[in-house]
């Protein structure tokens, strides 16, 4: 079977090394990838969704497995099934409950979704006069999507009215930022929790903990992701029943049967686990429409089954007939991003500011064979080094039968990777 991967991230690239796993799989096309890809896959530079379909065509590929969600905004999985071409992804319909996040909400309240308290705006002096009003601390978050960085943590009005001039007025996330969603700020514990679904049954997966915040102890902006680790400590067989009864089932009947949306594909709940009154209350903060980045680096090597065949159950709406399988031990995953360089004319920041491109990187080939190296910004130049091409470089999947020695394995293992400016969170897994 011959799978195409769409995708350049270290999720993408993760994927695609379980594709390269399955015995049913002869070859891995992955659109664009990157220089770590290249070593697990063949690497295709197609650009739009129309020459994805024109490869998998020609190719004659049996499946394609979408891993961002900018395709999948833009209608690859609605082209791909006009053509007739096997794919794993919602379509553009589905594909709101990422792209707005003000109509996610919506929908999740009038379905009776456990949701913050929350108003959209797309007037910024109605959107401060409501934080003034409010009187509790806020998210401000872009309606559209802004690669994980669109949500502003506020603690202080202040601090949510300058939200709202950056995202409503600057436009630092584009158009992204015509609408707000405005929600309470919850406390409690953040779980990353993924189902698959081919939009009537649905399964659970298992769930992981991301690190959003650029800094340890959970400071600084957020990010896409600065590490992650898997199975989640909160997760056991009655939290996921709760989640899986208040959440991910109401949702996905619910958008199908008020919405006429069929549901198909990977779904990510970006839940805070708050307790209340001794019970815990799983509120939606997103929802995504597909692995997440970095939790797919963690959960995908815990998969004992083949998704090959979870792909083709979802395909042909005998979900209910599989059961995934699941490695018990840990996962812990640490991203080496771009971090604090200096340039002609003065510093840069590092991710998720600005940071320098073009930097060799060193010693990844010291990397201990135990471990799994996921890449996300590399490639390969011109005089054949690896070279770091984005925020988020590459990671280290480390394993082990307790959190604390996956911790320890990922932290030896990165020392040995160099580059300029390097930067990791050290507090990934440091409960
Ligand atoms: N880890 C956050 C995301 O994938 O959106």
């Amino acid at each position: 079977m011959k799978v195409l991967v769409i995708g350049s991230g270290g999720r993408d690239h993760a994927i695609a090394w379980k594709f390269r796993n399955s015995p049913r799989v002869s070859r891995v096309y992955v659109a664009h990838g990157n220089g770590g890809i290249a070593r697990t896959a063949e690497c295709v530079n197609l650009k739009t969704i129309e020459e994805m379909a024109d490869f998998a065509r020609k190719e004659r590929i049996d499946l394609t497995f979408v891993g961002p969600e900018k395709p999948l905004s833009a209608g690859i999985a609605d082209l791909f099934q006009a053509r007739g071409l096997p794919i794993i992804g919602p379509d553009s319909k589905a594909s709101r409950l990422e792209s707005s996040k003000c109509d996610a909400k919506t929908m999740m309240r009038e379905l009776g979704i456990p949701v913050p308290e929350f108003e959209n705006f797309s007037d910024p002096d109605k959107a401060r006069d409501y934080i003034r009003s409010v009187g509790y601390p806020v998210v401000v978050k872009a309606d559209g999507l802004a690669a994980g960085k669109g949500s502003l943590v506020c603690d202080s009005v202040g601090e949510a009215e300058e939200a709202v001039r950056q995202i409503m007025e600057e436009r630092v996330f584009g158009d992204a930022g015509q609408r707000v969603d405005i929600e309470k700020r919850l406390y409690g514990r953040e779980l990353s929790f993924f189902c698959f679904t081919d939009g009537y049954t649905i399964v659970p997966m298992v769930a992981a903990q991301d690190y959003k915040r650029a800094r340890e102890n959970d400071e600084g902006k957020n990010t896409g992701g600065m590490g992650s680790y898997s199975p989640h400590p909160w997760l056991d067989d009655s939290l996921v029943k709760t989640i899986m009864s208040k959440v991910a089932e109401p949702l996905i009947n619910g958008v199908r049967e008020k919405y006429g949306i069929v549901y198909r594909g990977v779904l990510y709940l970006g839940l805070m686990l708050v307790e209340e009154e001794k019970e815990v209350i799983p509120y939606v903060l997103e929802i995504n429409i597909r692995l997440g980045d970095p939790e797919a680096q963690v959960i995908l090597p815990r998969l004992r089954t083949d998704l090959v065949d979870i792909s083709e159950a979802i395909l042909t709406g005998r979900l209910s007939e599989i059961k995934p399988e699941w490695d018990p031990a840990y996962r812990l995953c640490l991203i080496a991003t771009s971090g604090k360089t200096k340039g002609k004319k003065g510093w840069y920041k590092g991710y998720p500011d600005r940071y320098k491109i073009g930097l060799p990187i060193e010693g990844v080939e010291n990397i201990d064979p135990s471990c799994l190296v996921f890449h996300s910004g590399t490639e390969v130049d011109s005089s054949g080094r690896l070279v770091t091409t984005g925020g988020r470089v590459l990671c280290i999947v480390s394993s082990g039968s307790t959190l604390g020695e996956a911790r320890q394995k990922g932290l030896a293992e990165m020392e040995k990777v160099g580059f300029e400016g390097i930067y990791y969170r050290k507090d990934i897994g440091l409960e």
